[in-house]
């Protein structure tokens, strides 16, 4: 198992660029069940996750070729039970049920678990299941779906902490095979539903309204190969975005969408900070003294919870008392304790972090939870004292590629061990 150690102190500059969205990845990934033709996807993200997504693919009948950044798959033959071994390991692979759904009429994977940031329920997909016509079972641990035929009818998929982006994906692919018209209403709105729907409008689905609260599909009878390129990661810029804030002279992001980072950028902007936008390219100025922040995680547009924990470690050395509440998980505070071993002070108050800037942050042996958190002990680490070591990092390569390698590109001193 790797660790990372992180050396702080070292500034940034230069460029990053940045790579494939990875939530983008795995929904269209699963879309390409959806035909028996070939589907080519571009931009695609090496990473761990997407690795898991293919091996399913392959699992389920699928033929799946990659070369670099393009995935070229052909689902000619399918079957409909998702291999418990691999989708146990992530709980994207649940995207699989709507698309498999739609062709097959039927689909089994393994029901997800709780993970470290909270329950983790797909009552909101089974909801646009049923509303379909589908029936489910869960049995021995899997989730069956299933139906004789699938028609088009309204739908909320509004949950107790707001709209499902998964949800949305999975009800949007079983829809575009379904006989006549759905309404999503309450659907998630986030960049990667519109990535989505305008893959499945290139292989000849009816969706419209992504990226909106409603998104209305006409099913089809059948769907066609298509070539797509998959939009940039936000969340893997953003996080960059935080460490330019952090540590950057002066650091320069290529080939991302600031359209899709407005709620962070504002953000960084109230806290002082100078960005500049160019078209795909945005600056960072890291700044001295800036200044605190309260922030509210909420869907899209609002603050990313997937940005929550980097937002953390930035704020640990920002003067003042800045608060962050958690309203999609609240319970994704599982950096706060390893922040505080680095020396942070924050509390934390039922789903809110009340963070007491300090002066210095010093490096220690810390233990990654999940994704993000550990992007946040490595931001952390750029801005501590002495070295930082990330253990567990298997967590950070389902999300980033290469992550150590492009800080290095830009300054950094981290190192990769065996742990
Ligand atoms: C996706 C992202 C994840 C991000 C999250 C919220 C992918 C692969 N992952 O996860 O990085 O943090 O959106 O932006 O795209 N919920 C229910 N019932 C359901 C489904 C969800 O109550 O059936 C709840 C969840 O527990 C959570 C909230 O709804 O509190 C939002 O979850 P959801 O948008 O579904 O997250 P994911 O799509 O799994």
């Amino acid at each position: 198992m790797d660790k990372i150690l992180v050396h702080g102190g070292r500034p940034l500059s230069g460029s990053i660029k940045i790579s494939g969205s990875k939530n983008s990845a795995l929904p269209i990934l699963a879309a390409t069940l959806l035909t028996k033709e070939t589907c080519t996807i571009r931009n695609v993200p090496d990473l761990s996750d997407v690795h898991y997504m293919l091996t399913i693919l392959s699992e389920l009948g699928a033929e799946v070729e990659r070369a670099s950044g393009t995935v070229i798959v052909k689902a000619e033959k399918i079957k409909t039970e998702a291999p418990y071994e691999i989708v146990r390991k992530m709980r994207a692979s649940v995207c699989v049920l709507g698309p498999l759904l739609g062709r097959e009429k039927e689909a089994t994977v393994s029901l997800p678990g709780g993970c470290v940031i909270g329950d983790r329920p797909i009552d909101l997909h089974l909801k646009g299941f049923e509303a379909l016509g589908a029936a489910n079972r869960v049995q021995s641990g899997n989730v069956k779906v299933f139906a004789s035929q699938l028609t088009g009818s309204v739908v909320n998929l509004r949950g107790k902490f707001g709209s499902t982006v998964l949800g949305t994906d999975n009800v949007m692919m079983a829809a575009v095979l379904a006989e006549g018209t759905t309404v999503i209403e309450s659907a998630a709105a986030e960049p990667e539903v519109v990535d989505l729907a305008n893959f499945l409008n290139a292989m000849g689905a009816k969706v419209e309204g992504a990226g909106t609260r409603r998104i209305i599909i006409e099913g089809v009878k059948e769907l066609h190969g298509a070539e797509h390129s998959v939009i940039p990661d936000r969340i893997e810029a953003g996080t960059f975005l935080v460490a330019g804030a952090i540590a950057g002279e002066e650091l320069t992001l290529n080939r991302v969408n600031p359209d899709h980072l407005r709620a962070l950028i504002d953000a960084l902007r109230t806290a002082g900070y100078e960005i500049s936008e160019n078209g795909e390219s945005m600056k960072i100025k890291g700044r001295h003294a800036p200044k605190f922040l309260e922030l509210t995680t909420e869907p899209y547009p609002g603050f990313p919870t997937d940005m929550q924990a980097q937002m953390c470690a930035l704020l640990c050395k920002t003067a003042g008392l800045s608060v962050i509440t958690e309203t999609i998980f609240p319970q994704r505070f599982m950096h706060v304790s390893e922040l505080k071993r680095m020396g942070a002070d924050i509390n934390l108050e039922g789903a809110s972090a009340v963070i007491n800037g300090r002066e210095s942050l010093s490096g220690a042996p810390v233990m990654a939870s999940d994704l993000r958190a550990s992007a946040a002990l490595v931001l952390a680490g750029l801005q501590a004292d002495g070295i930082t070591e990330v253990n567990r990092v298997y967590h950070i390569d389902r999300g980033y590629e290469q992550i150590d390698e492009k800080l290095n590109g830009a300054g950094a001193h981290i190192e990769r061990v065996k742990a």
